[in-house]
């Protein structure tokens, strides 16, 4: 299913909560994990999820002033972006293991990943492109921490 009709103030919306939910994630599973260093990389995704999350507030307060300064008069012409709603995800159960949680959560930066490359390619004509395609990077690297410490968790504990 693709979506159609996409607007700066839509994808902004989308993005807020796809960052609220990533930080809610990371914020509830660093309180259960035990291990030091997988509650400090917890911490610090939380961290980035949040400032992600204020950063497509402050720009949702005044869209206009987002859309001016990409000089896109045409921003809001309708977008088709060839990618599921990333807010479909079925939802992580509150009994899941730390596994089960690293899996979910590396899935989702990847959706993170999708979409915000997605919109990039469709604002590629503006300067607001360049601000969804590092989104795209950095949920990028978030998901490579993720892989790493399934490796270095999960499979060491196996
Ligand atoms: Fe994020
Ligand atoms: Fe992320």
């Amino acid at each position: 299913m693709s979506i159609d009709g996409w607007t700066v103030e839509k994808a902004l919306k989308v993005g807020i909560t796809m960052e609220t939910g990533a930080y809610n994630l990371y914020t509830e599973t660093s309180k259960k994990v035990k291990n030091p260093g997988s509650k400090q990389l917890l911490k610090e995704l939380a961290g980035d999820e949040a400032k992600h999350k204020v950063y497509f507030e402050t720009a949702l307060k005044d869209p206009k002033k987002v859309i001016n300064e990409a000089k896109g008069g045409d921003l809001k012409k309708v977008m088709d972006l060839h990618i599921s709603d990333p807010l479909k995800e079925a939802p992580l159960s509150p009994d899941a293991s730390y596994q089960d949680t690293l899996i979910f959560a590396a899935k989702s930066e990847q959706i993170a990943v999708d979409f915000y490359t997605a919109l990039s390619k469709a604002y590629s004509a503006h300067p607001l492109g360049k601000m969804w395609a590092d989104f795209a990077k950095m949920e990028q690297g978030h998901k490579l921490k993720i892989e790493k410490e399934y490796d270095d968790v999960v499979l060491a504990d196996n």
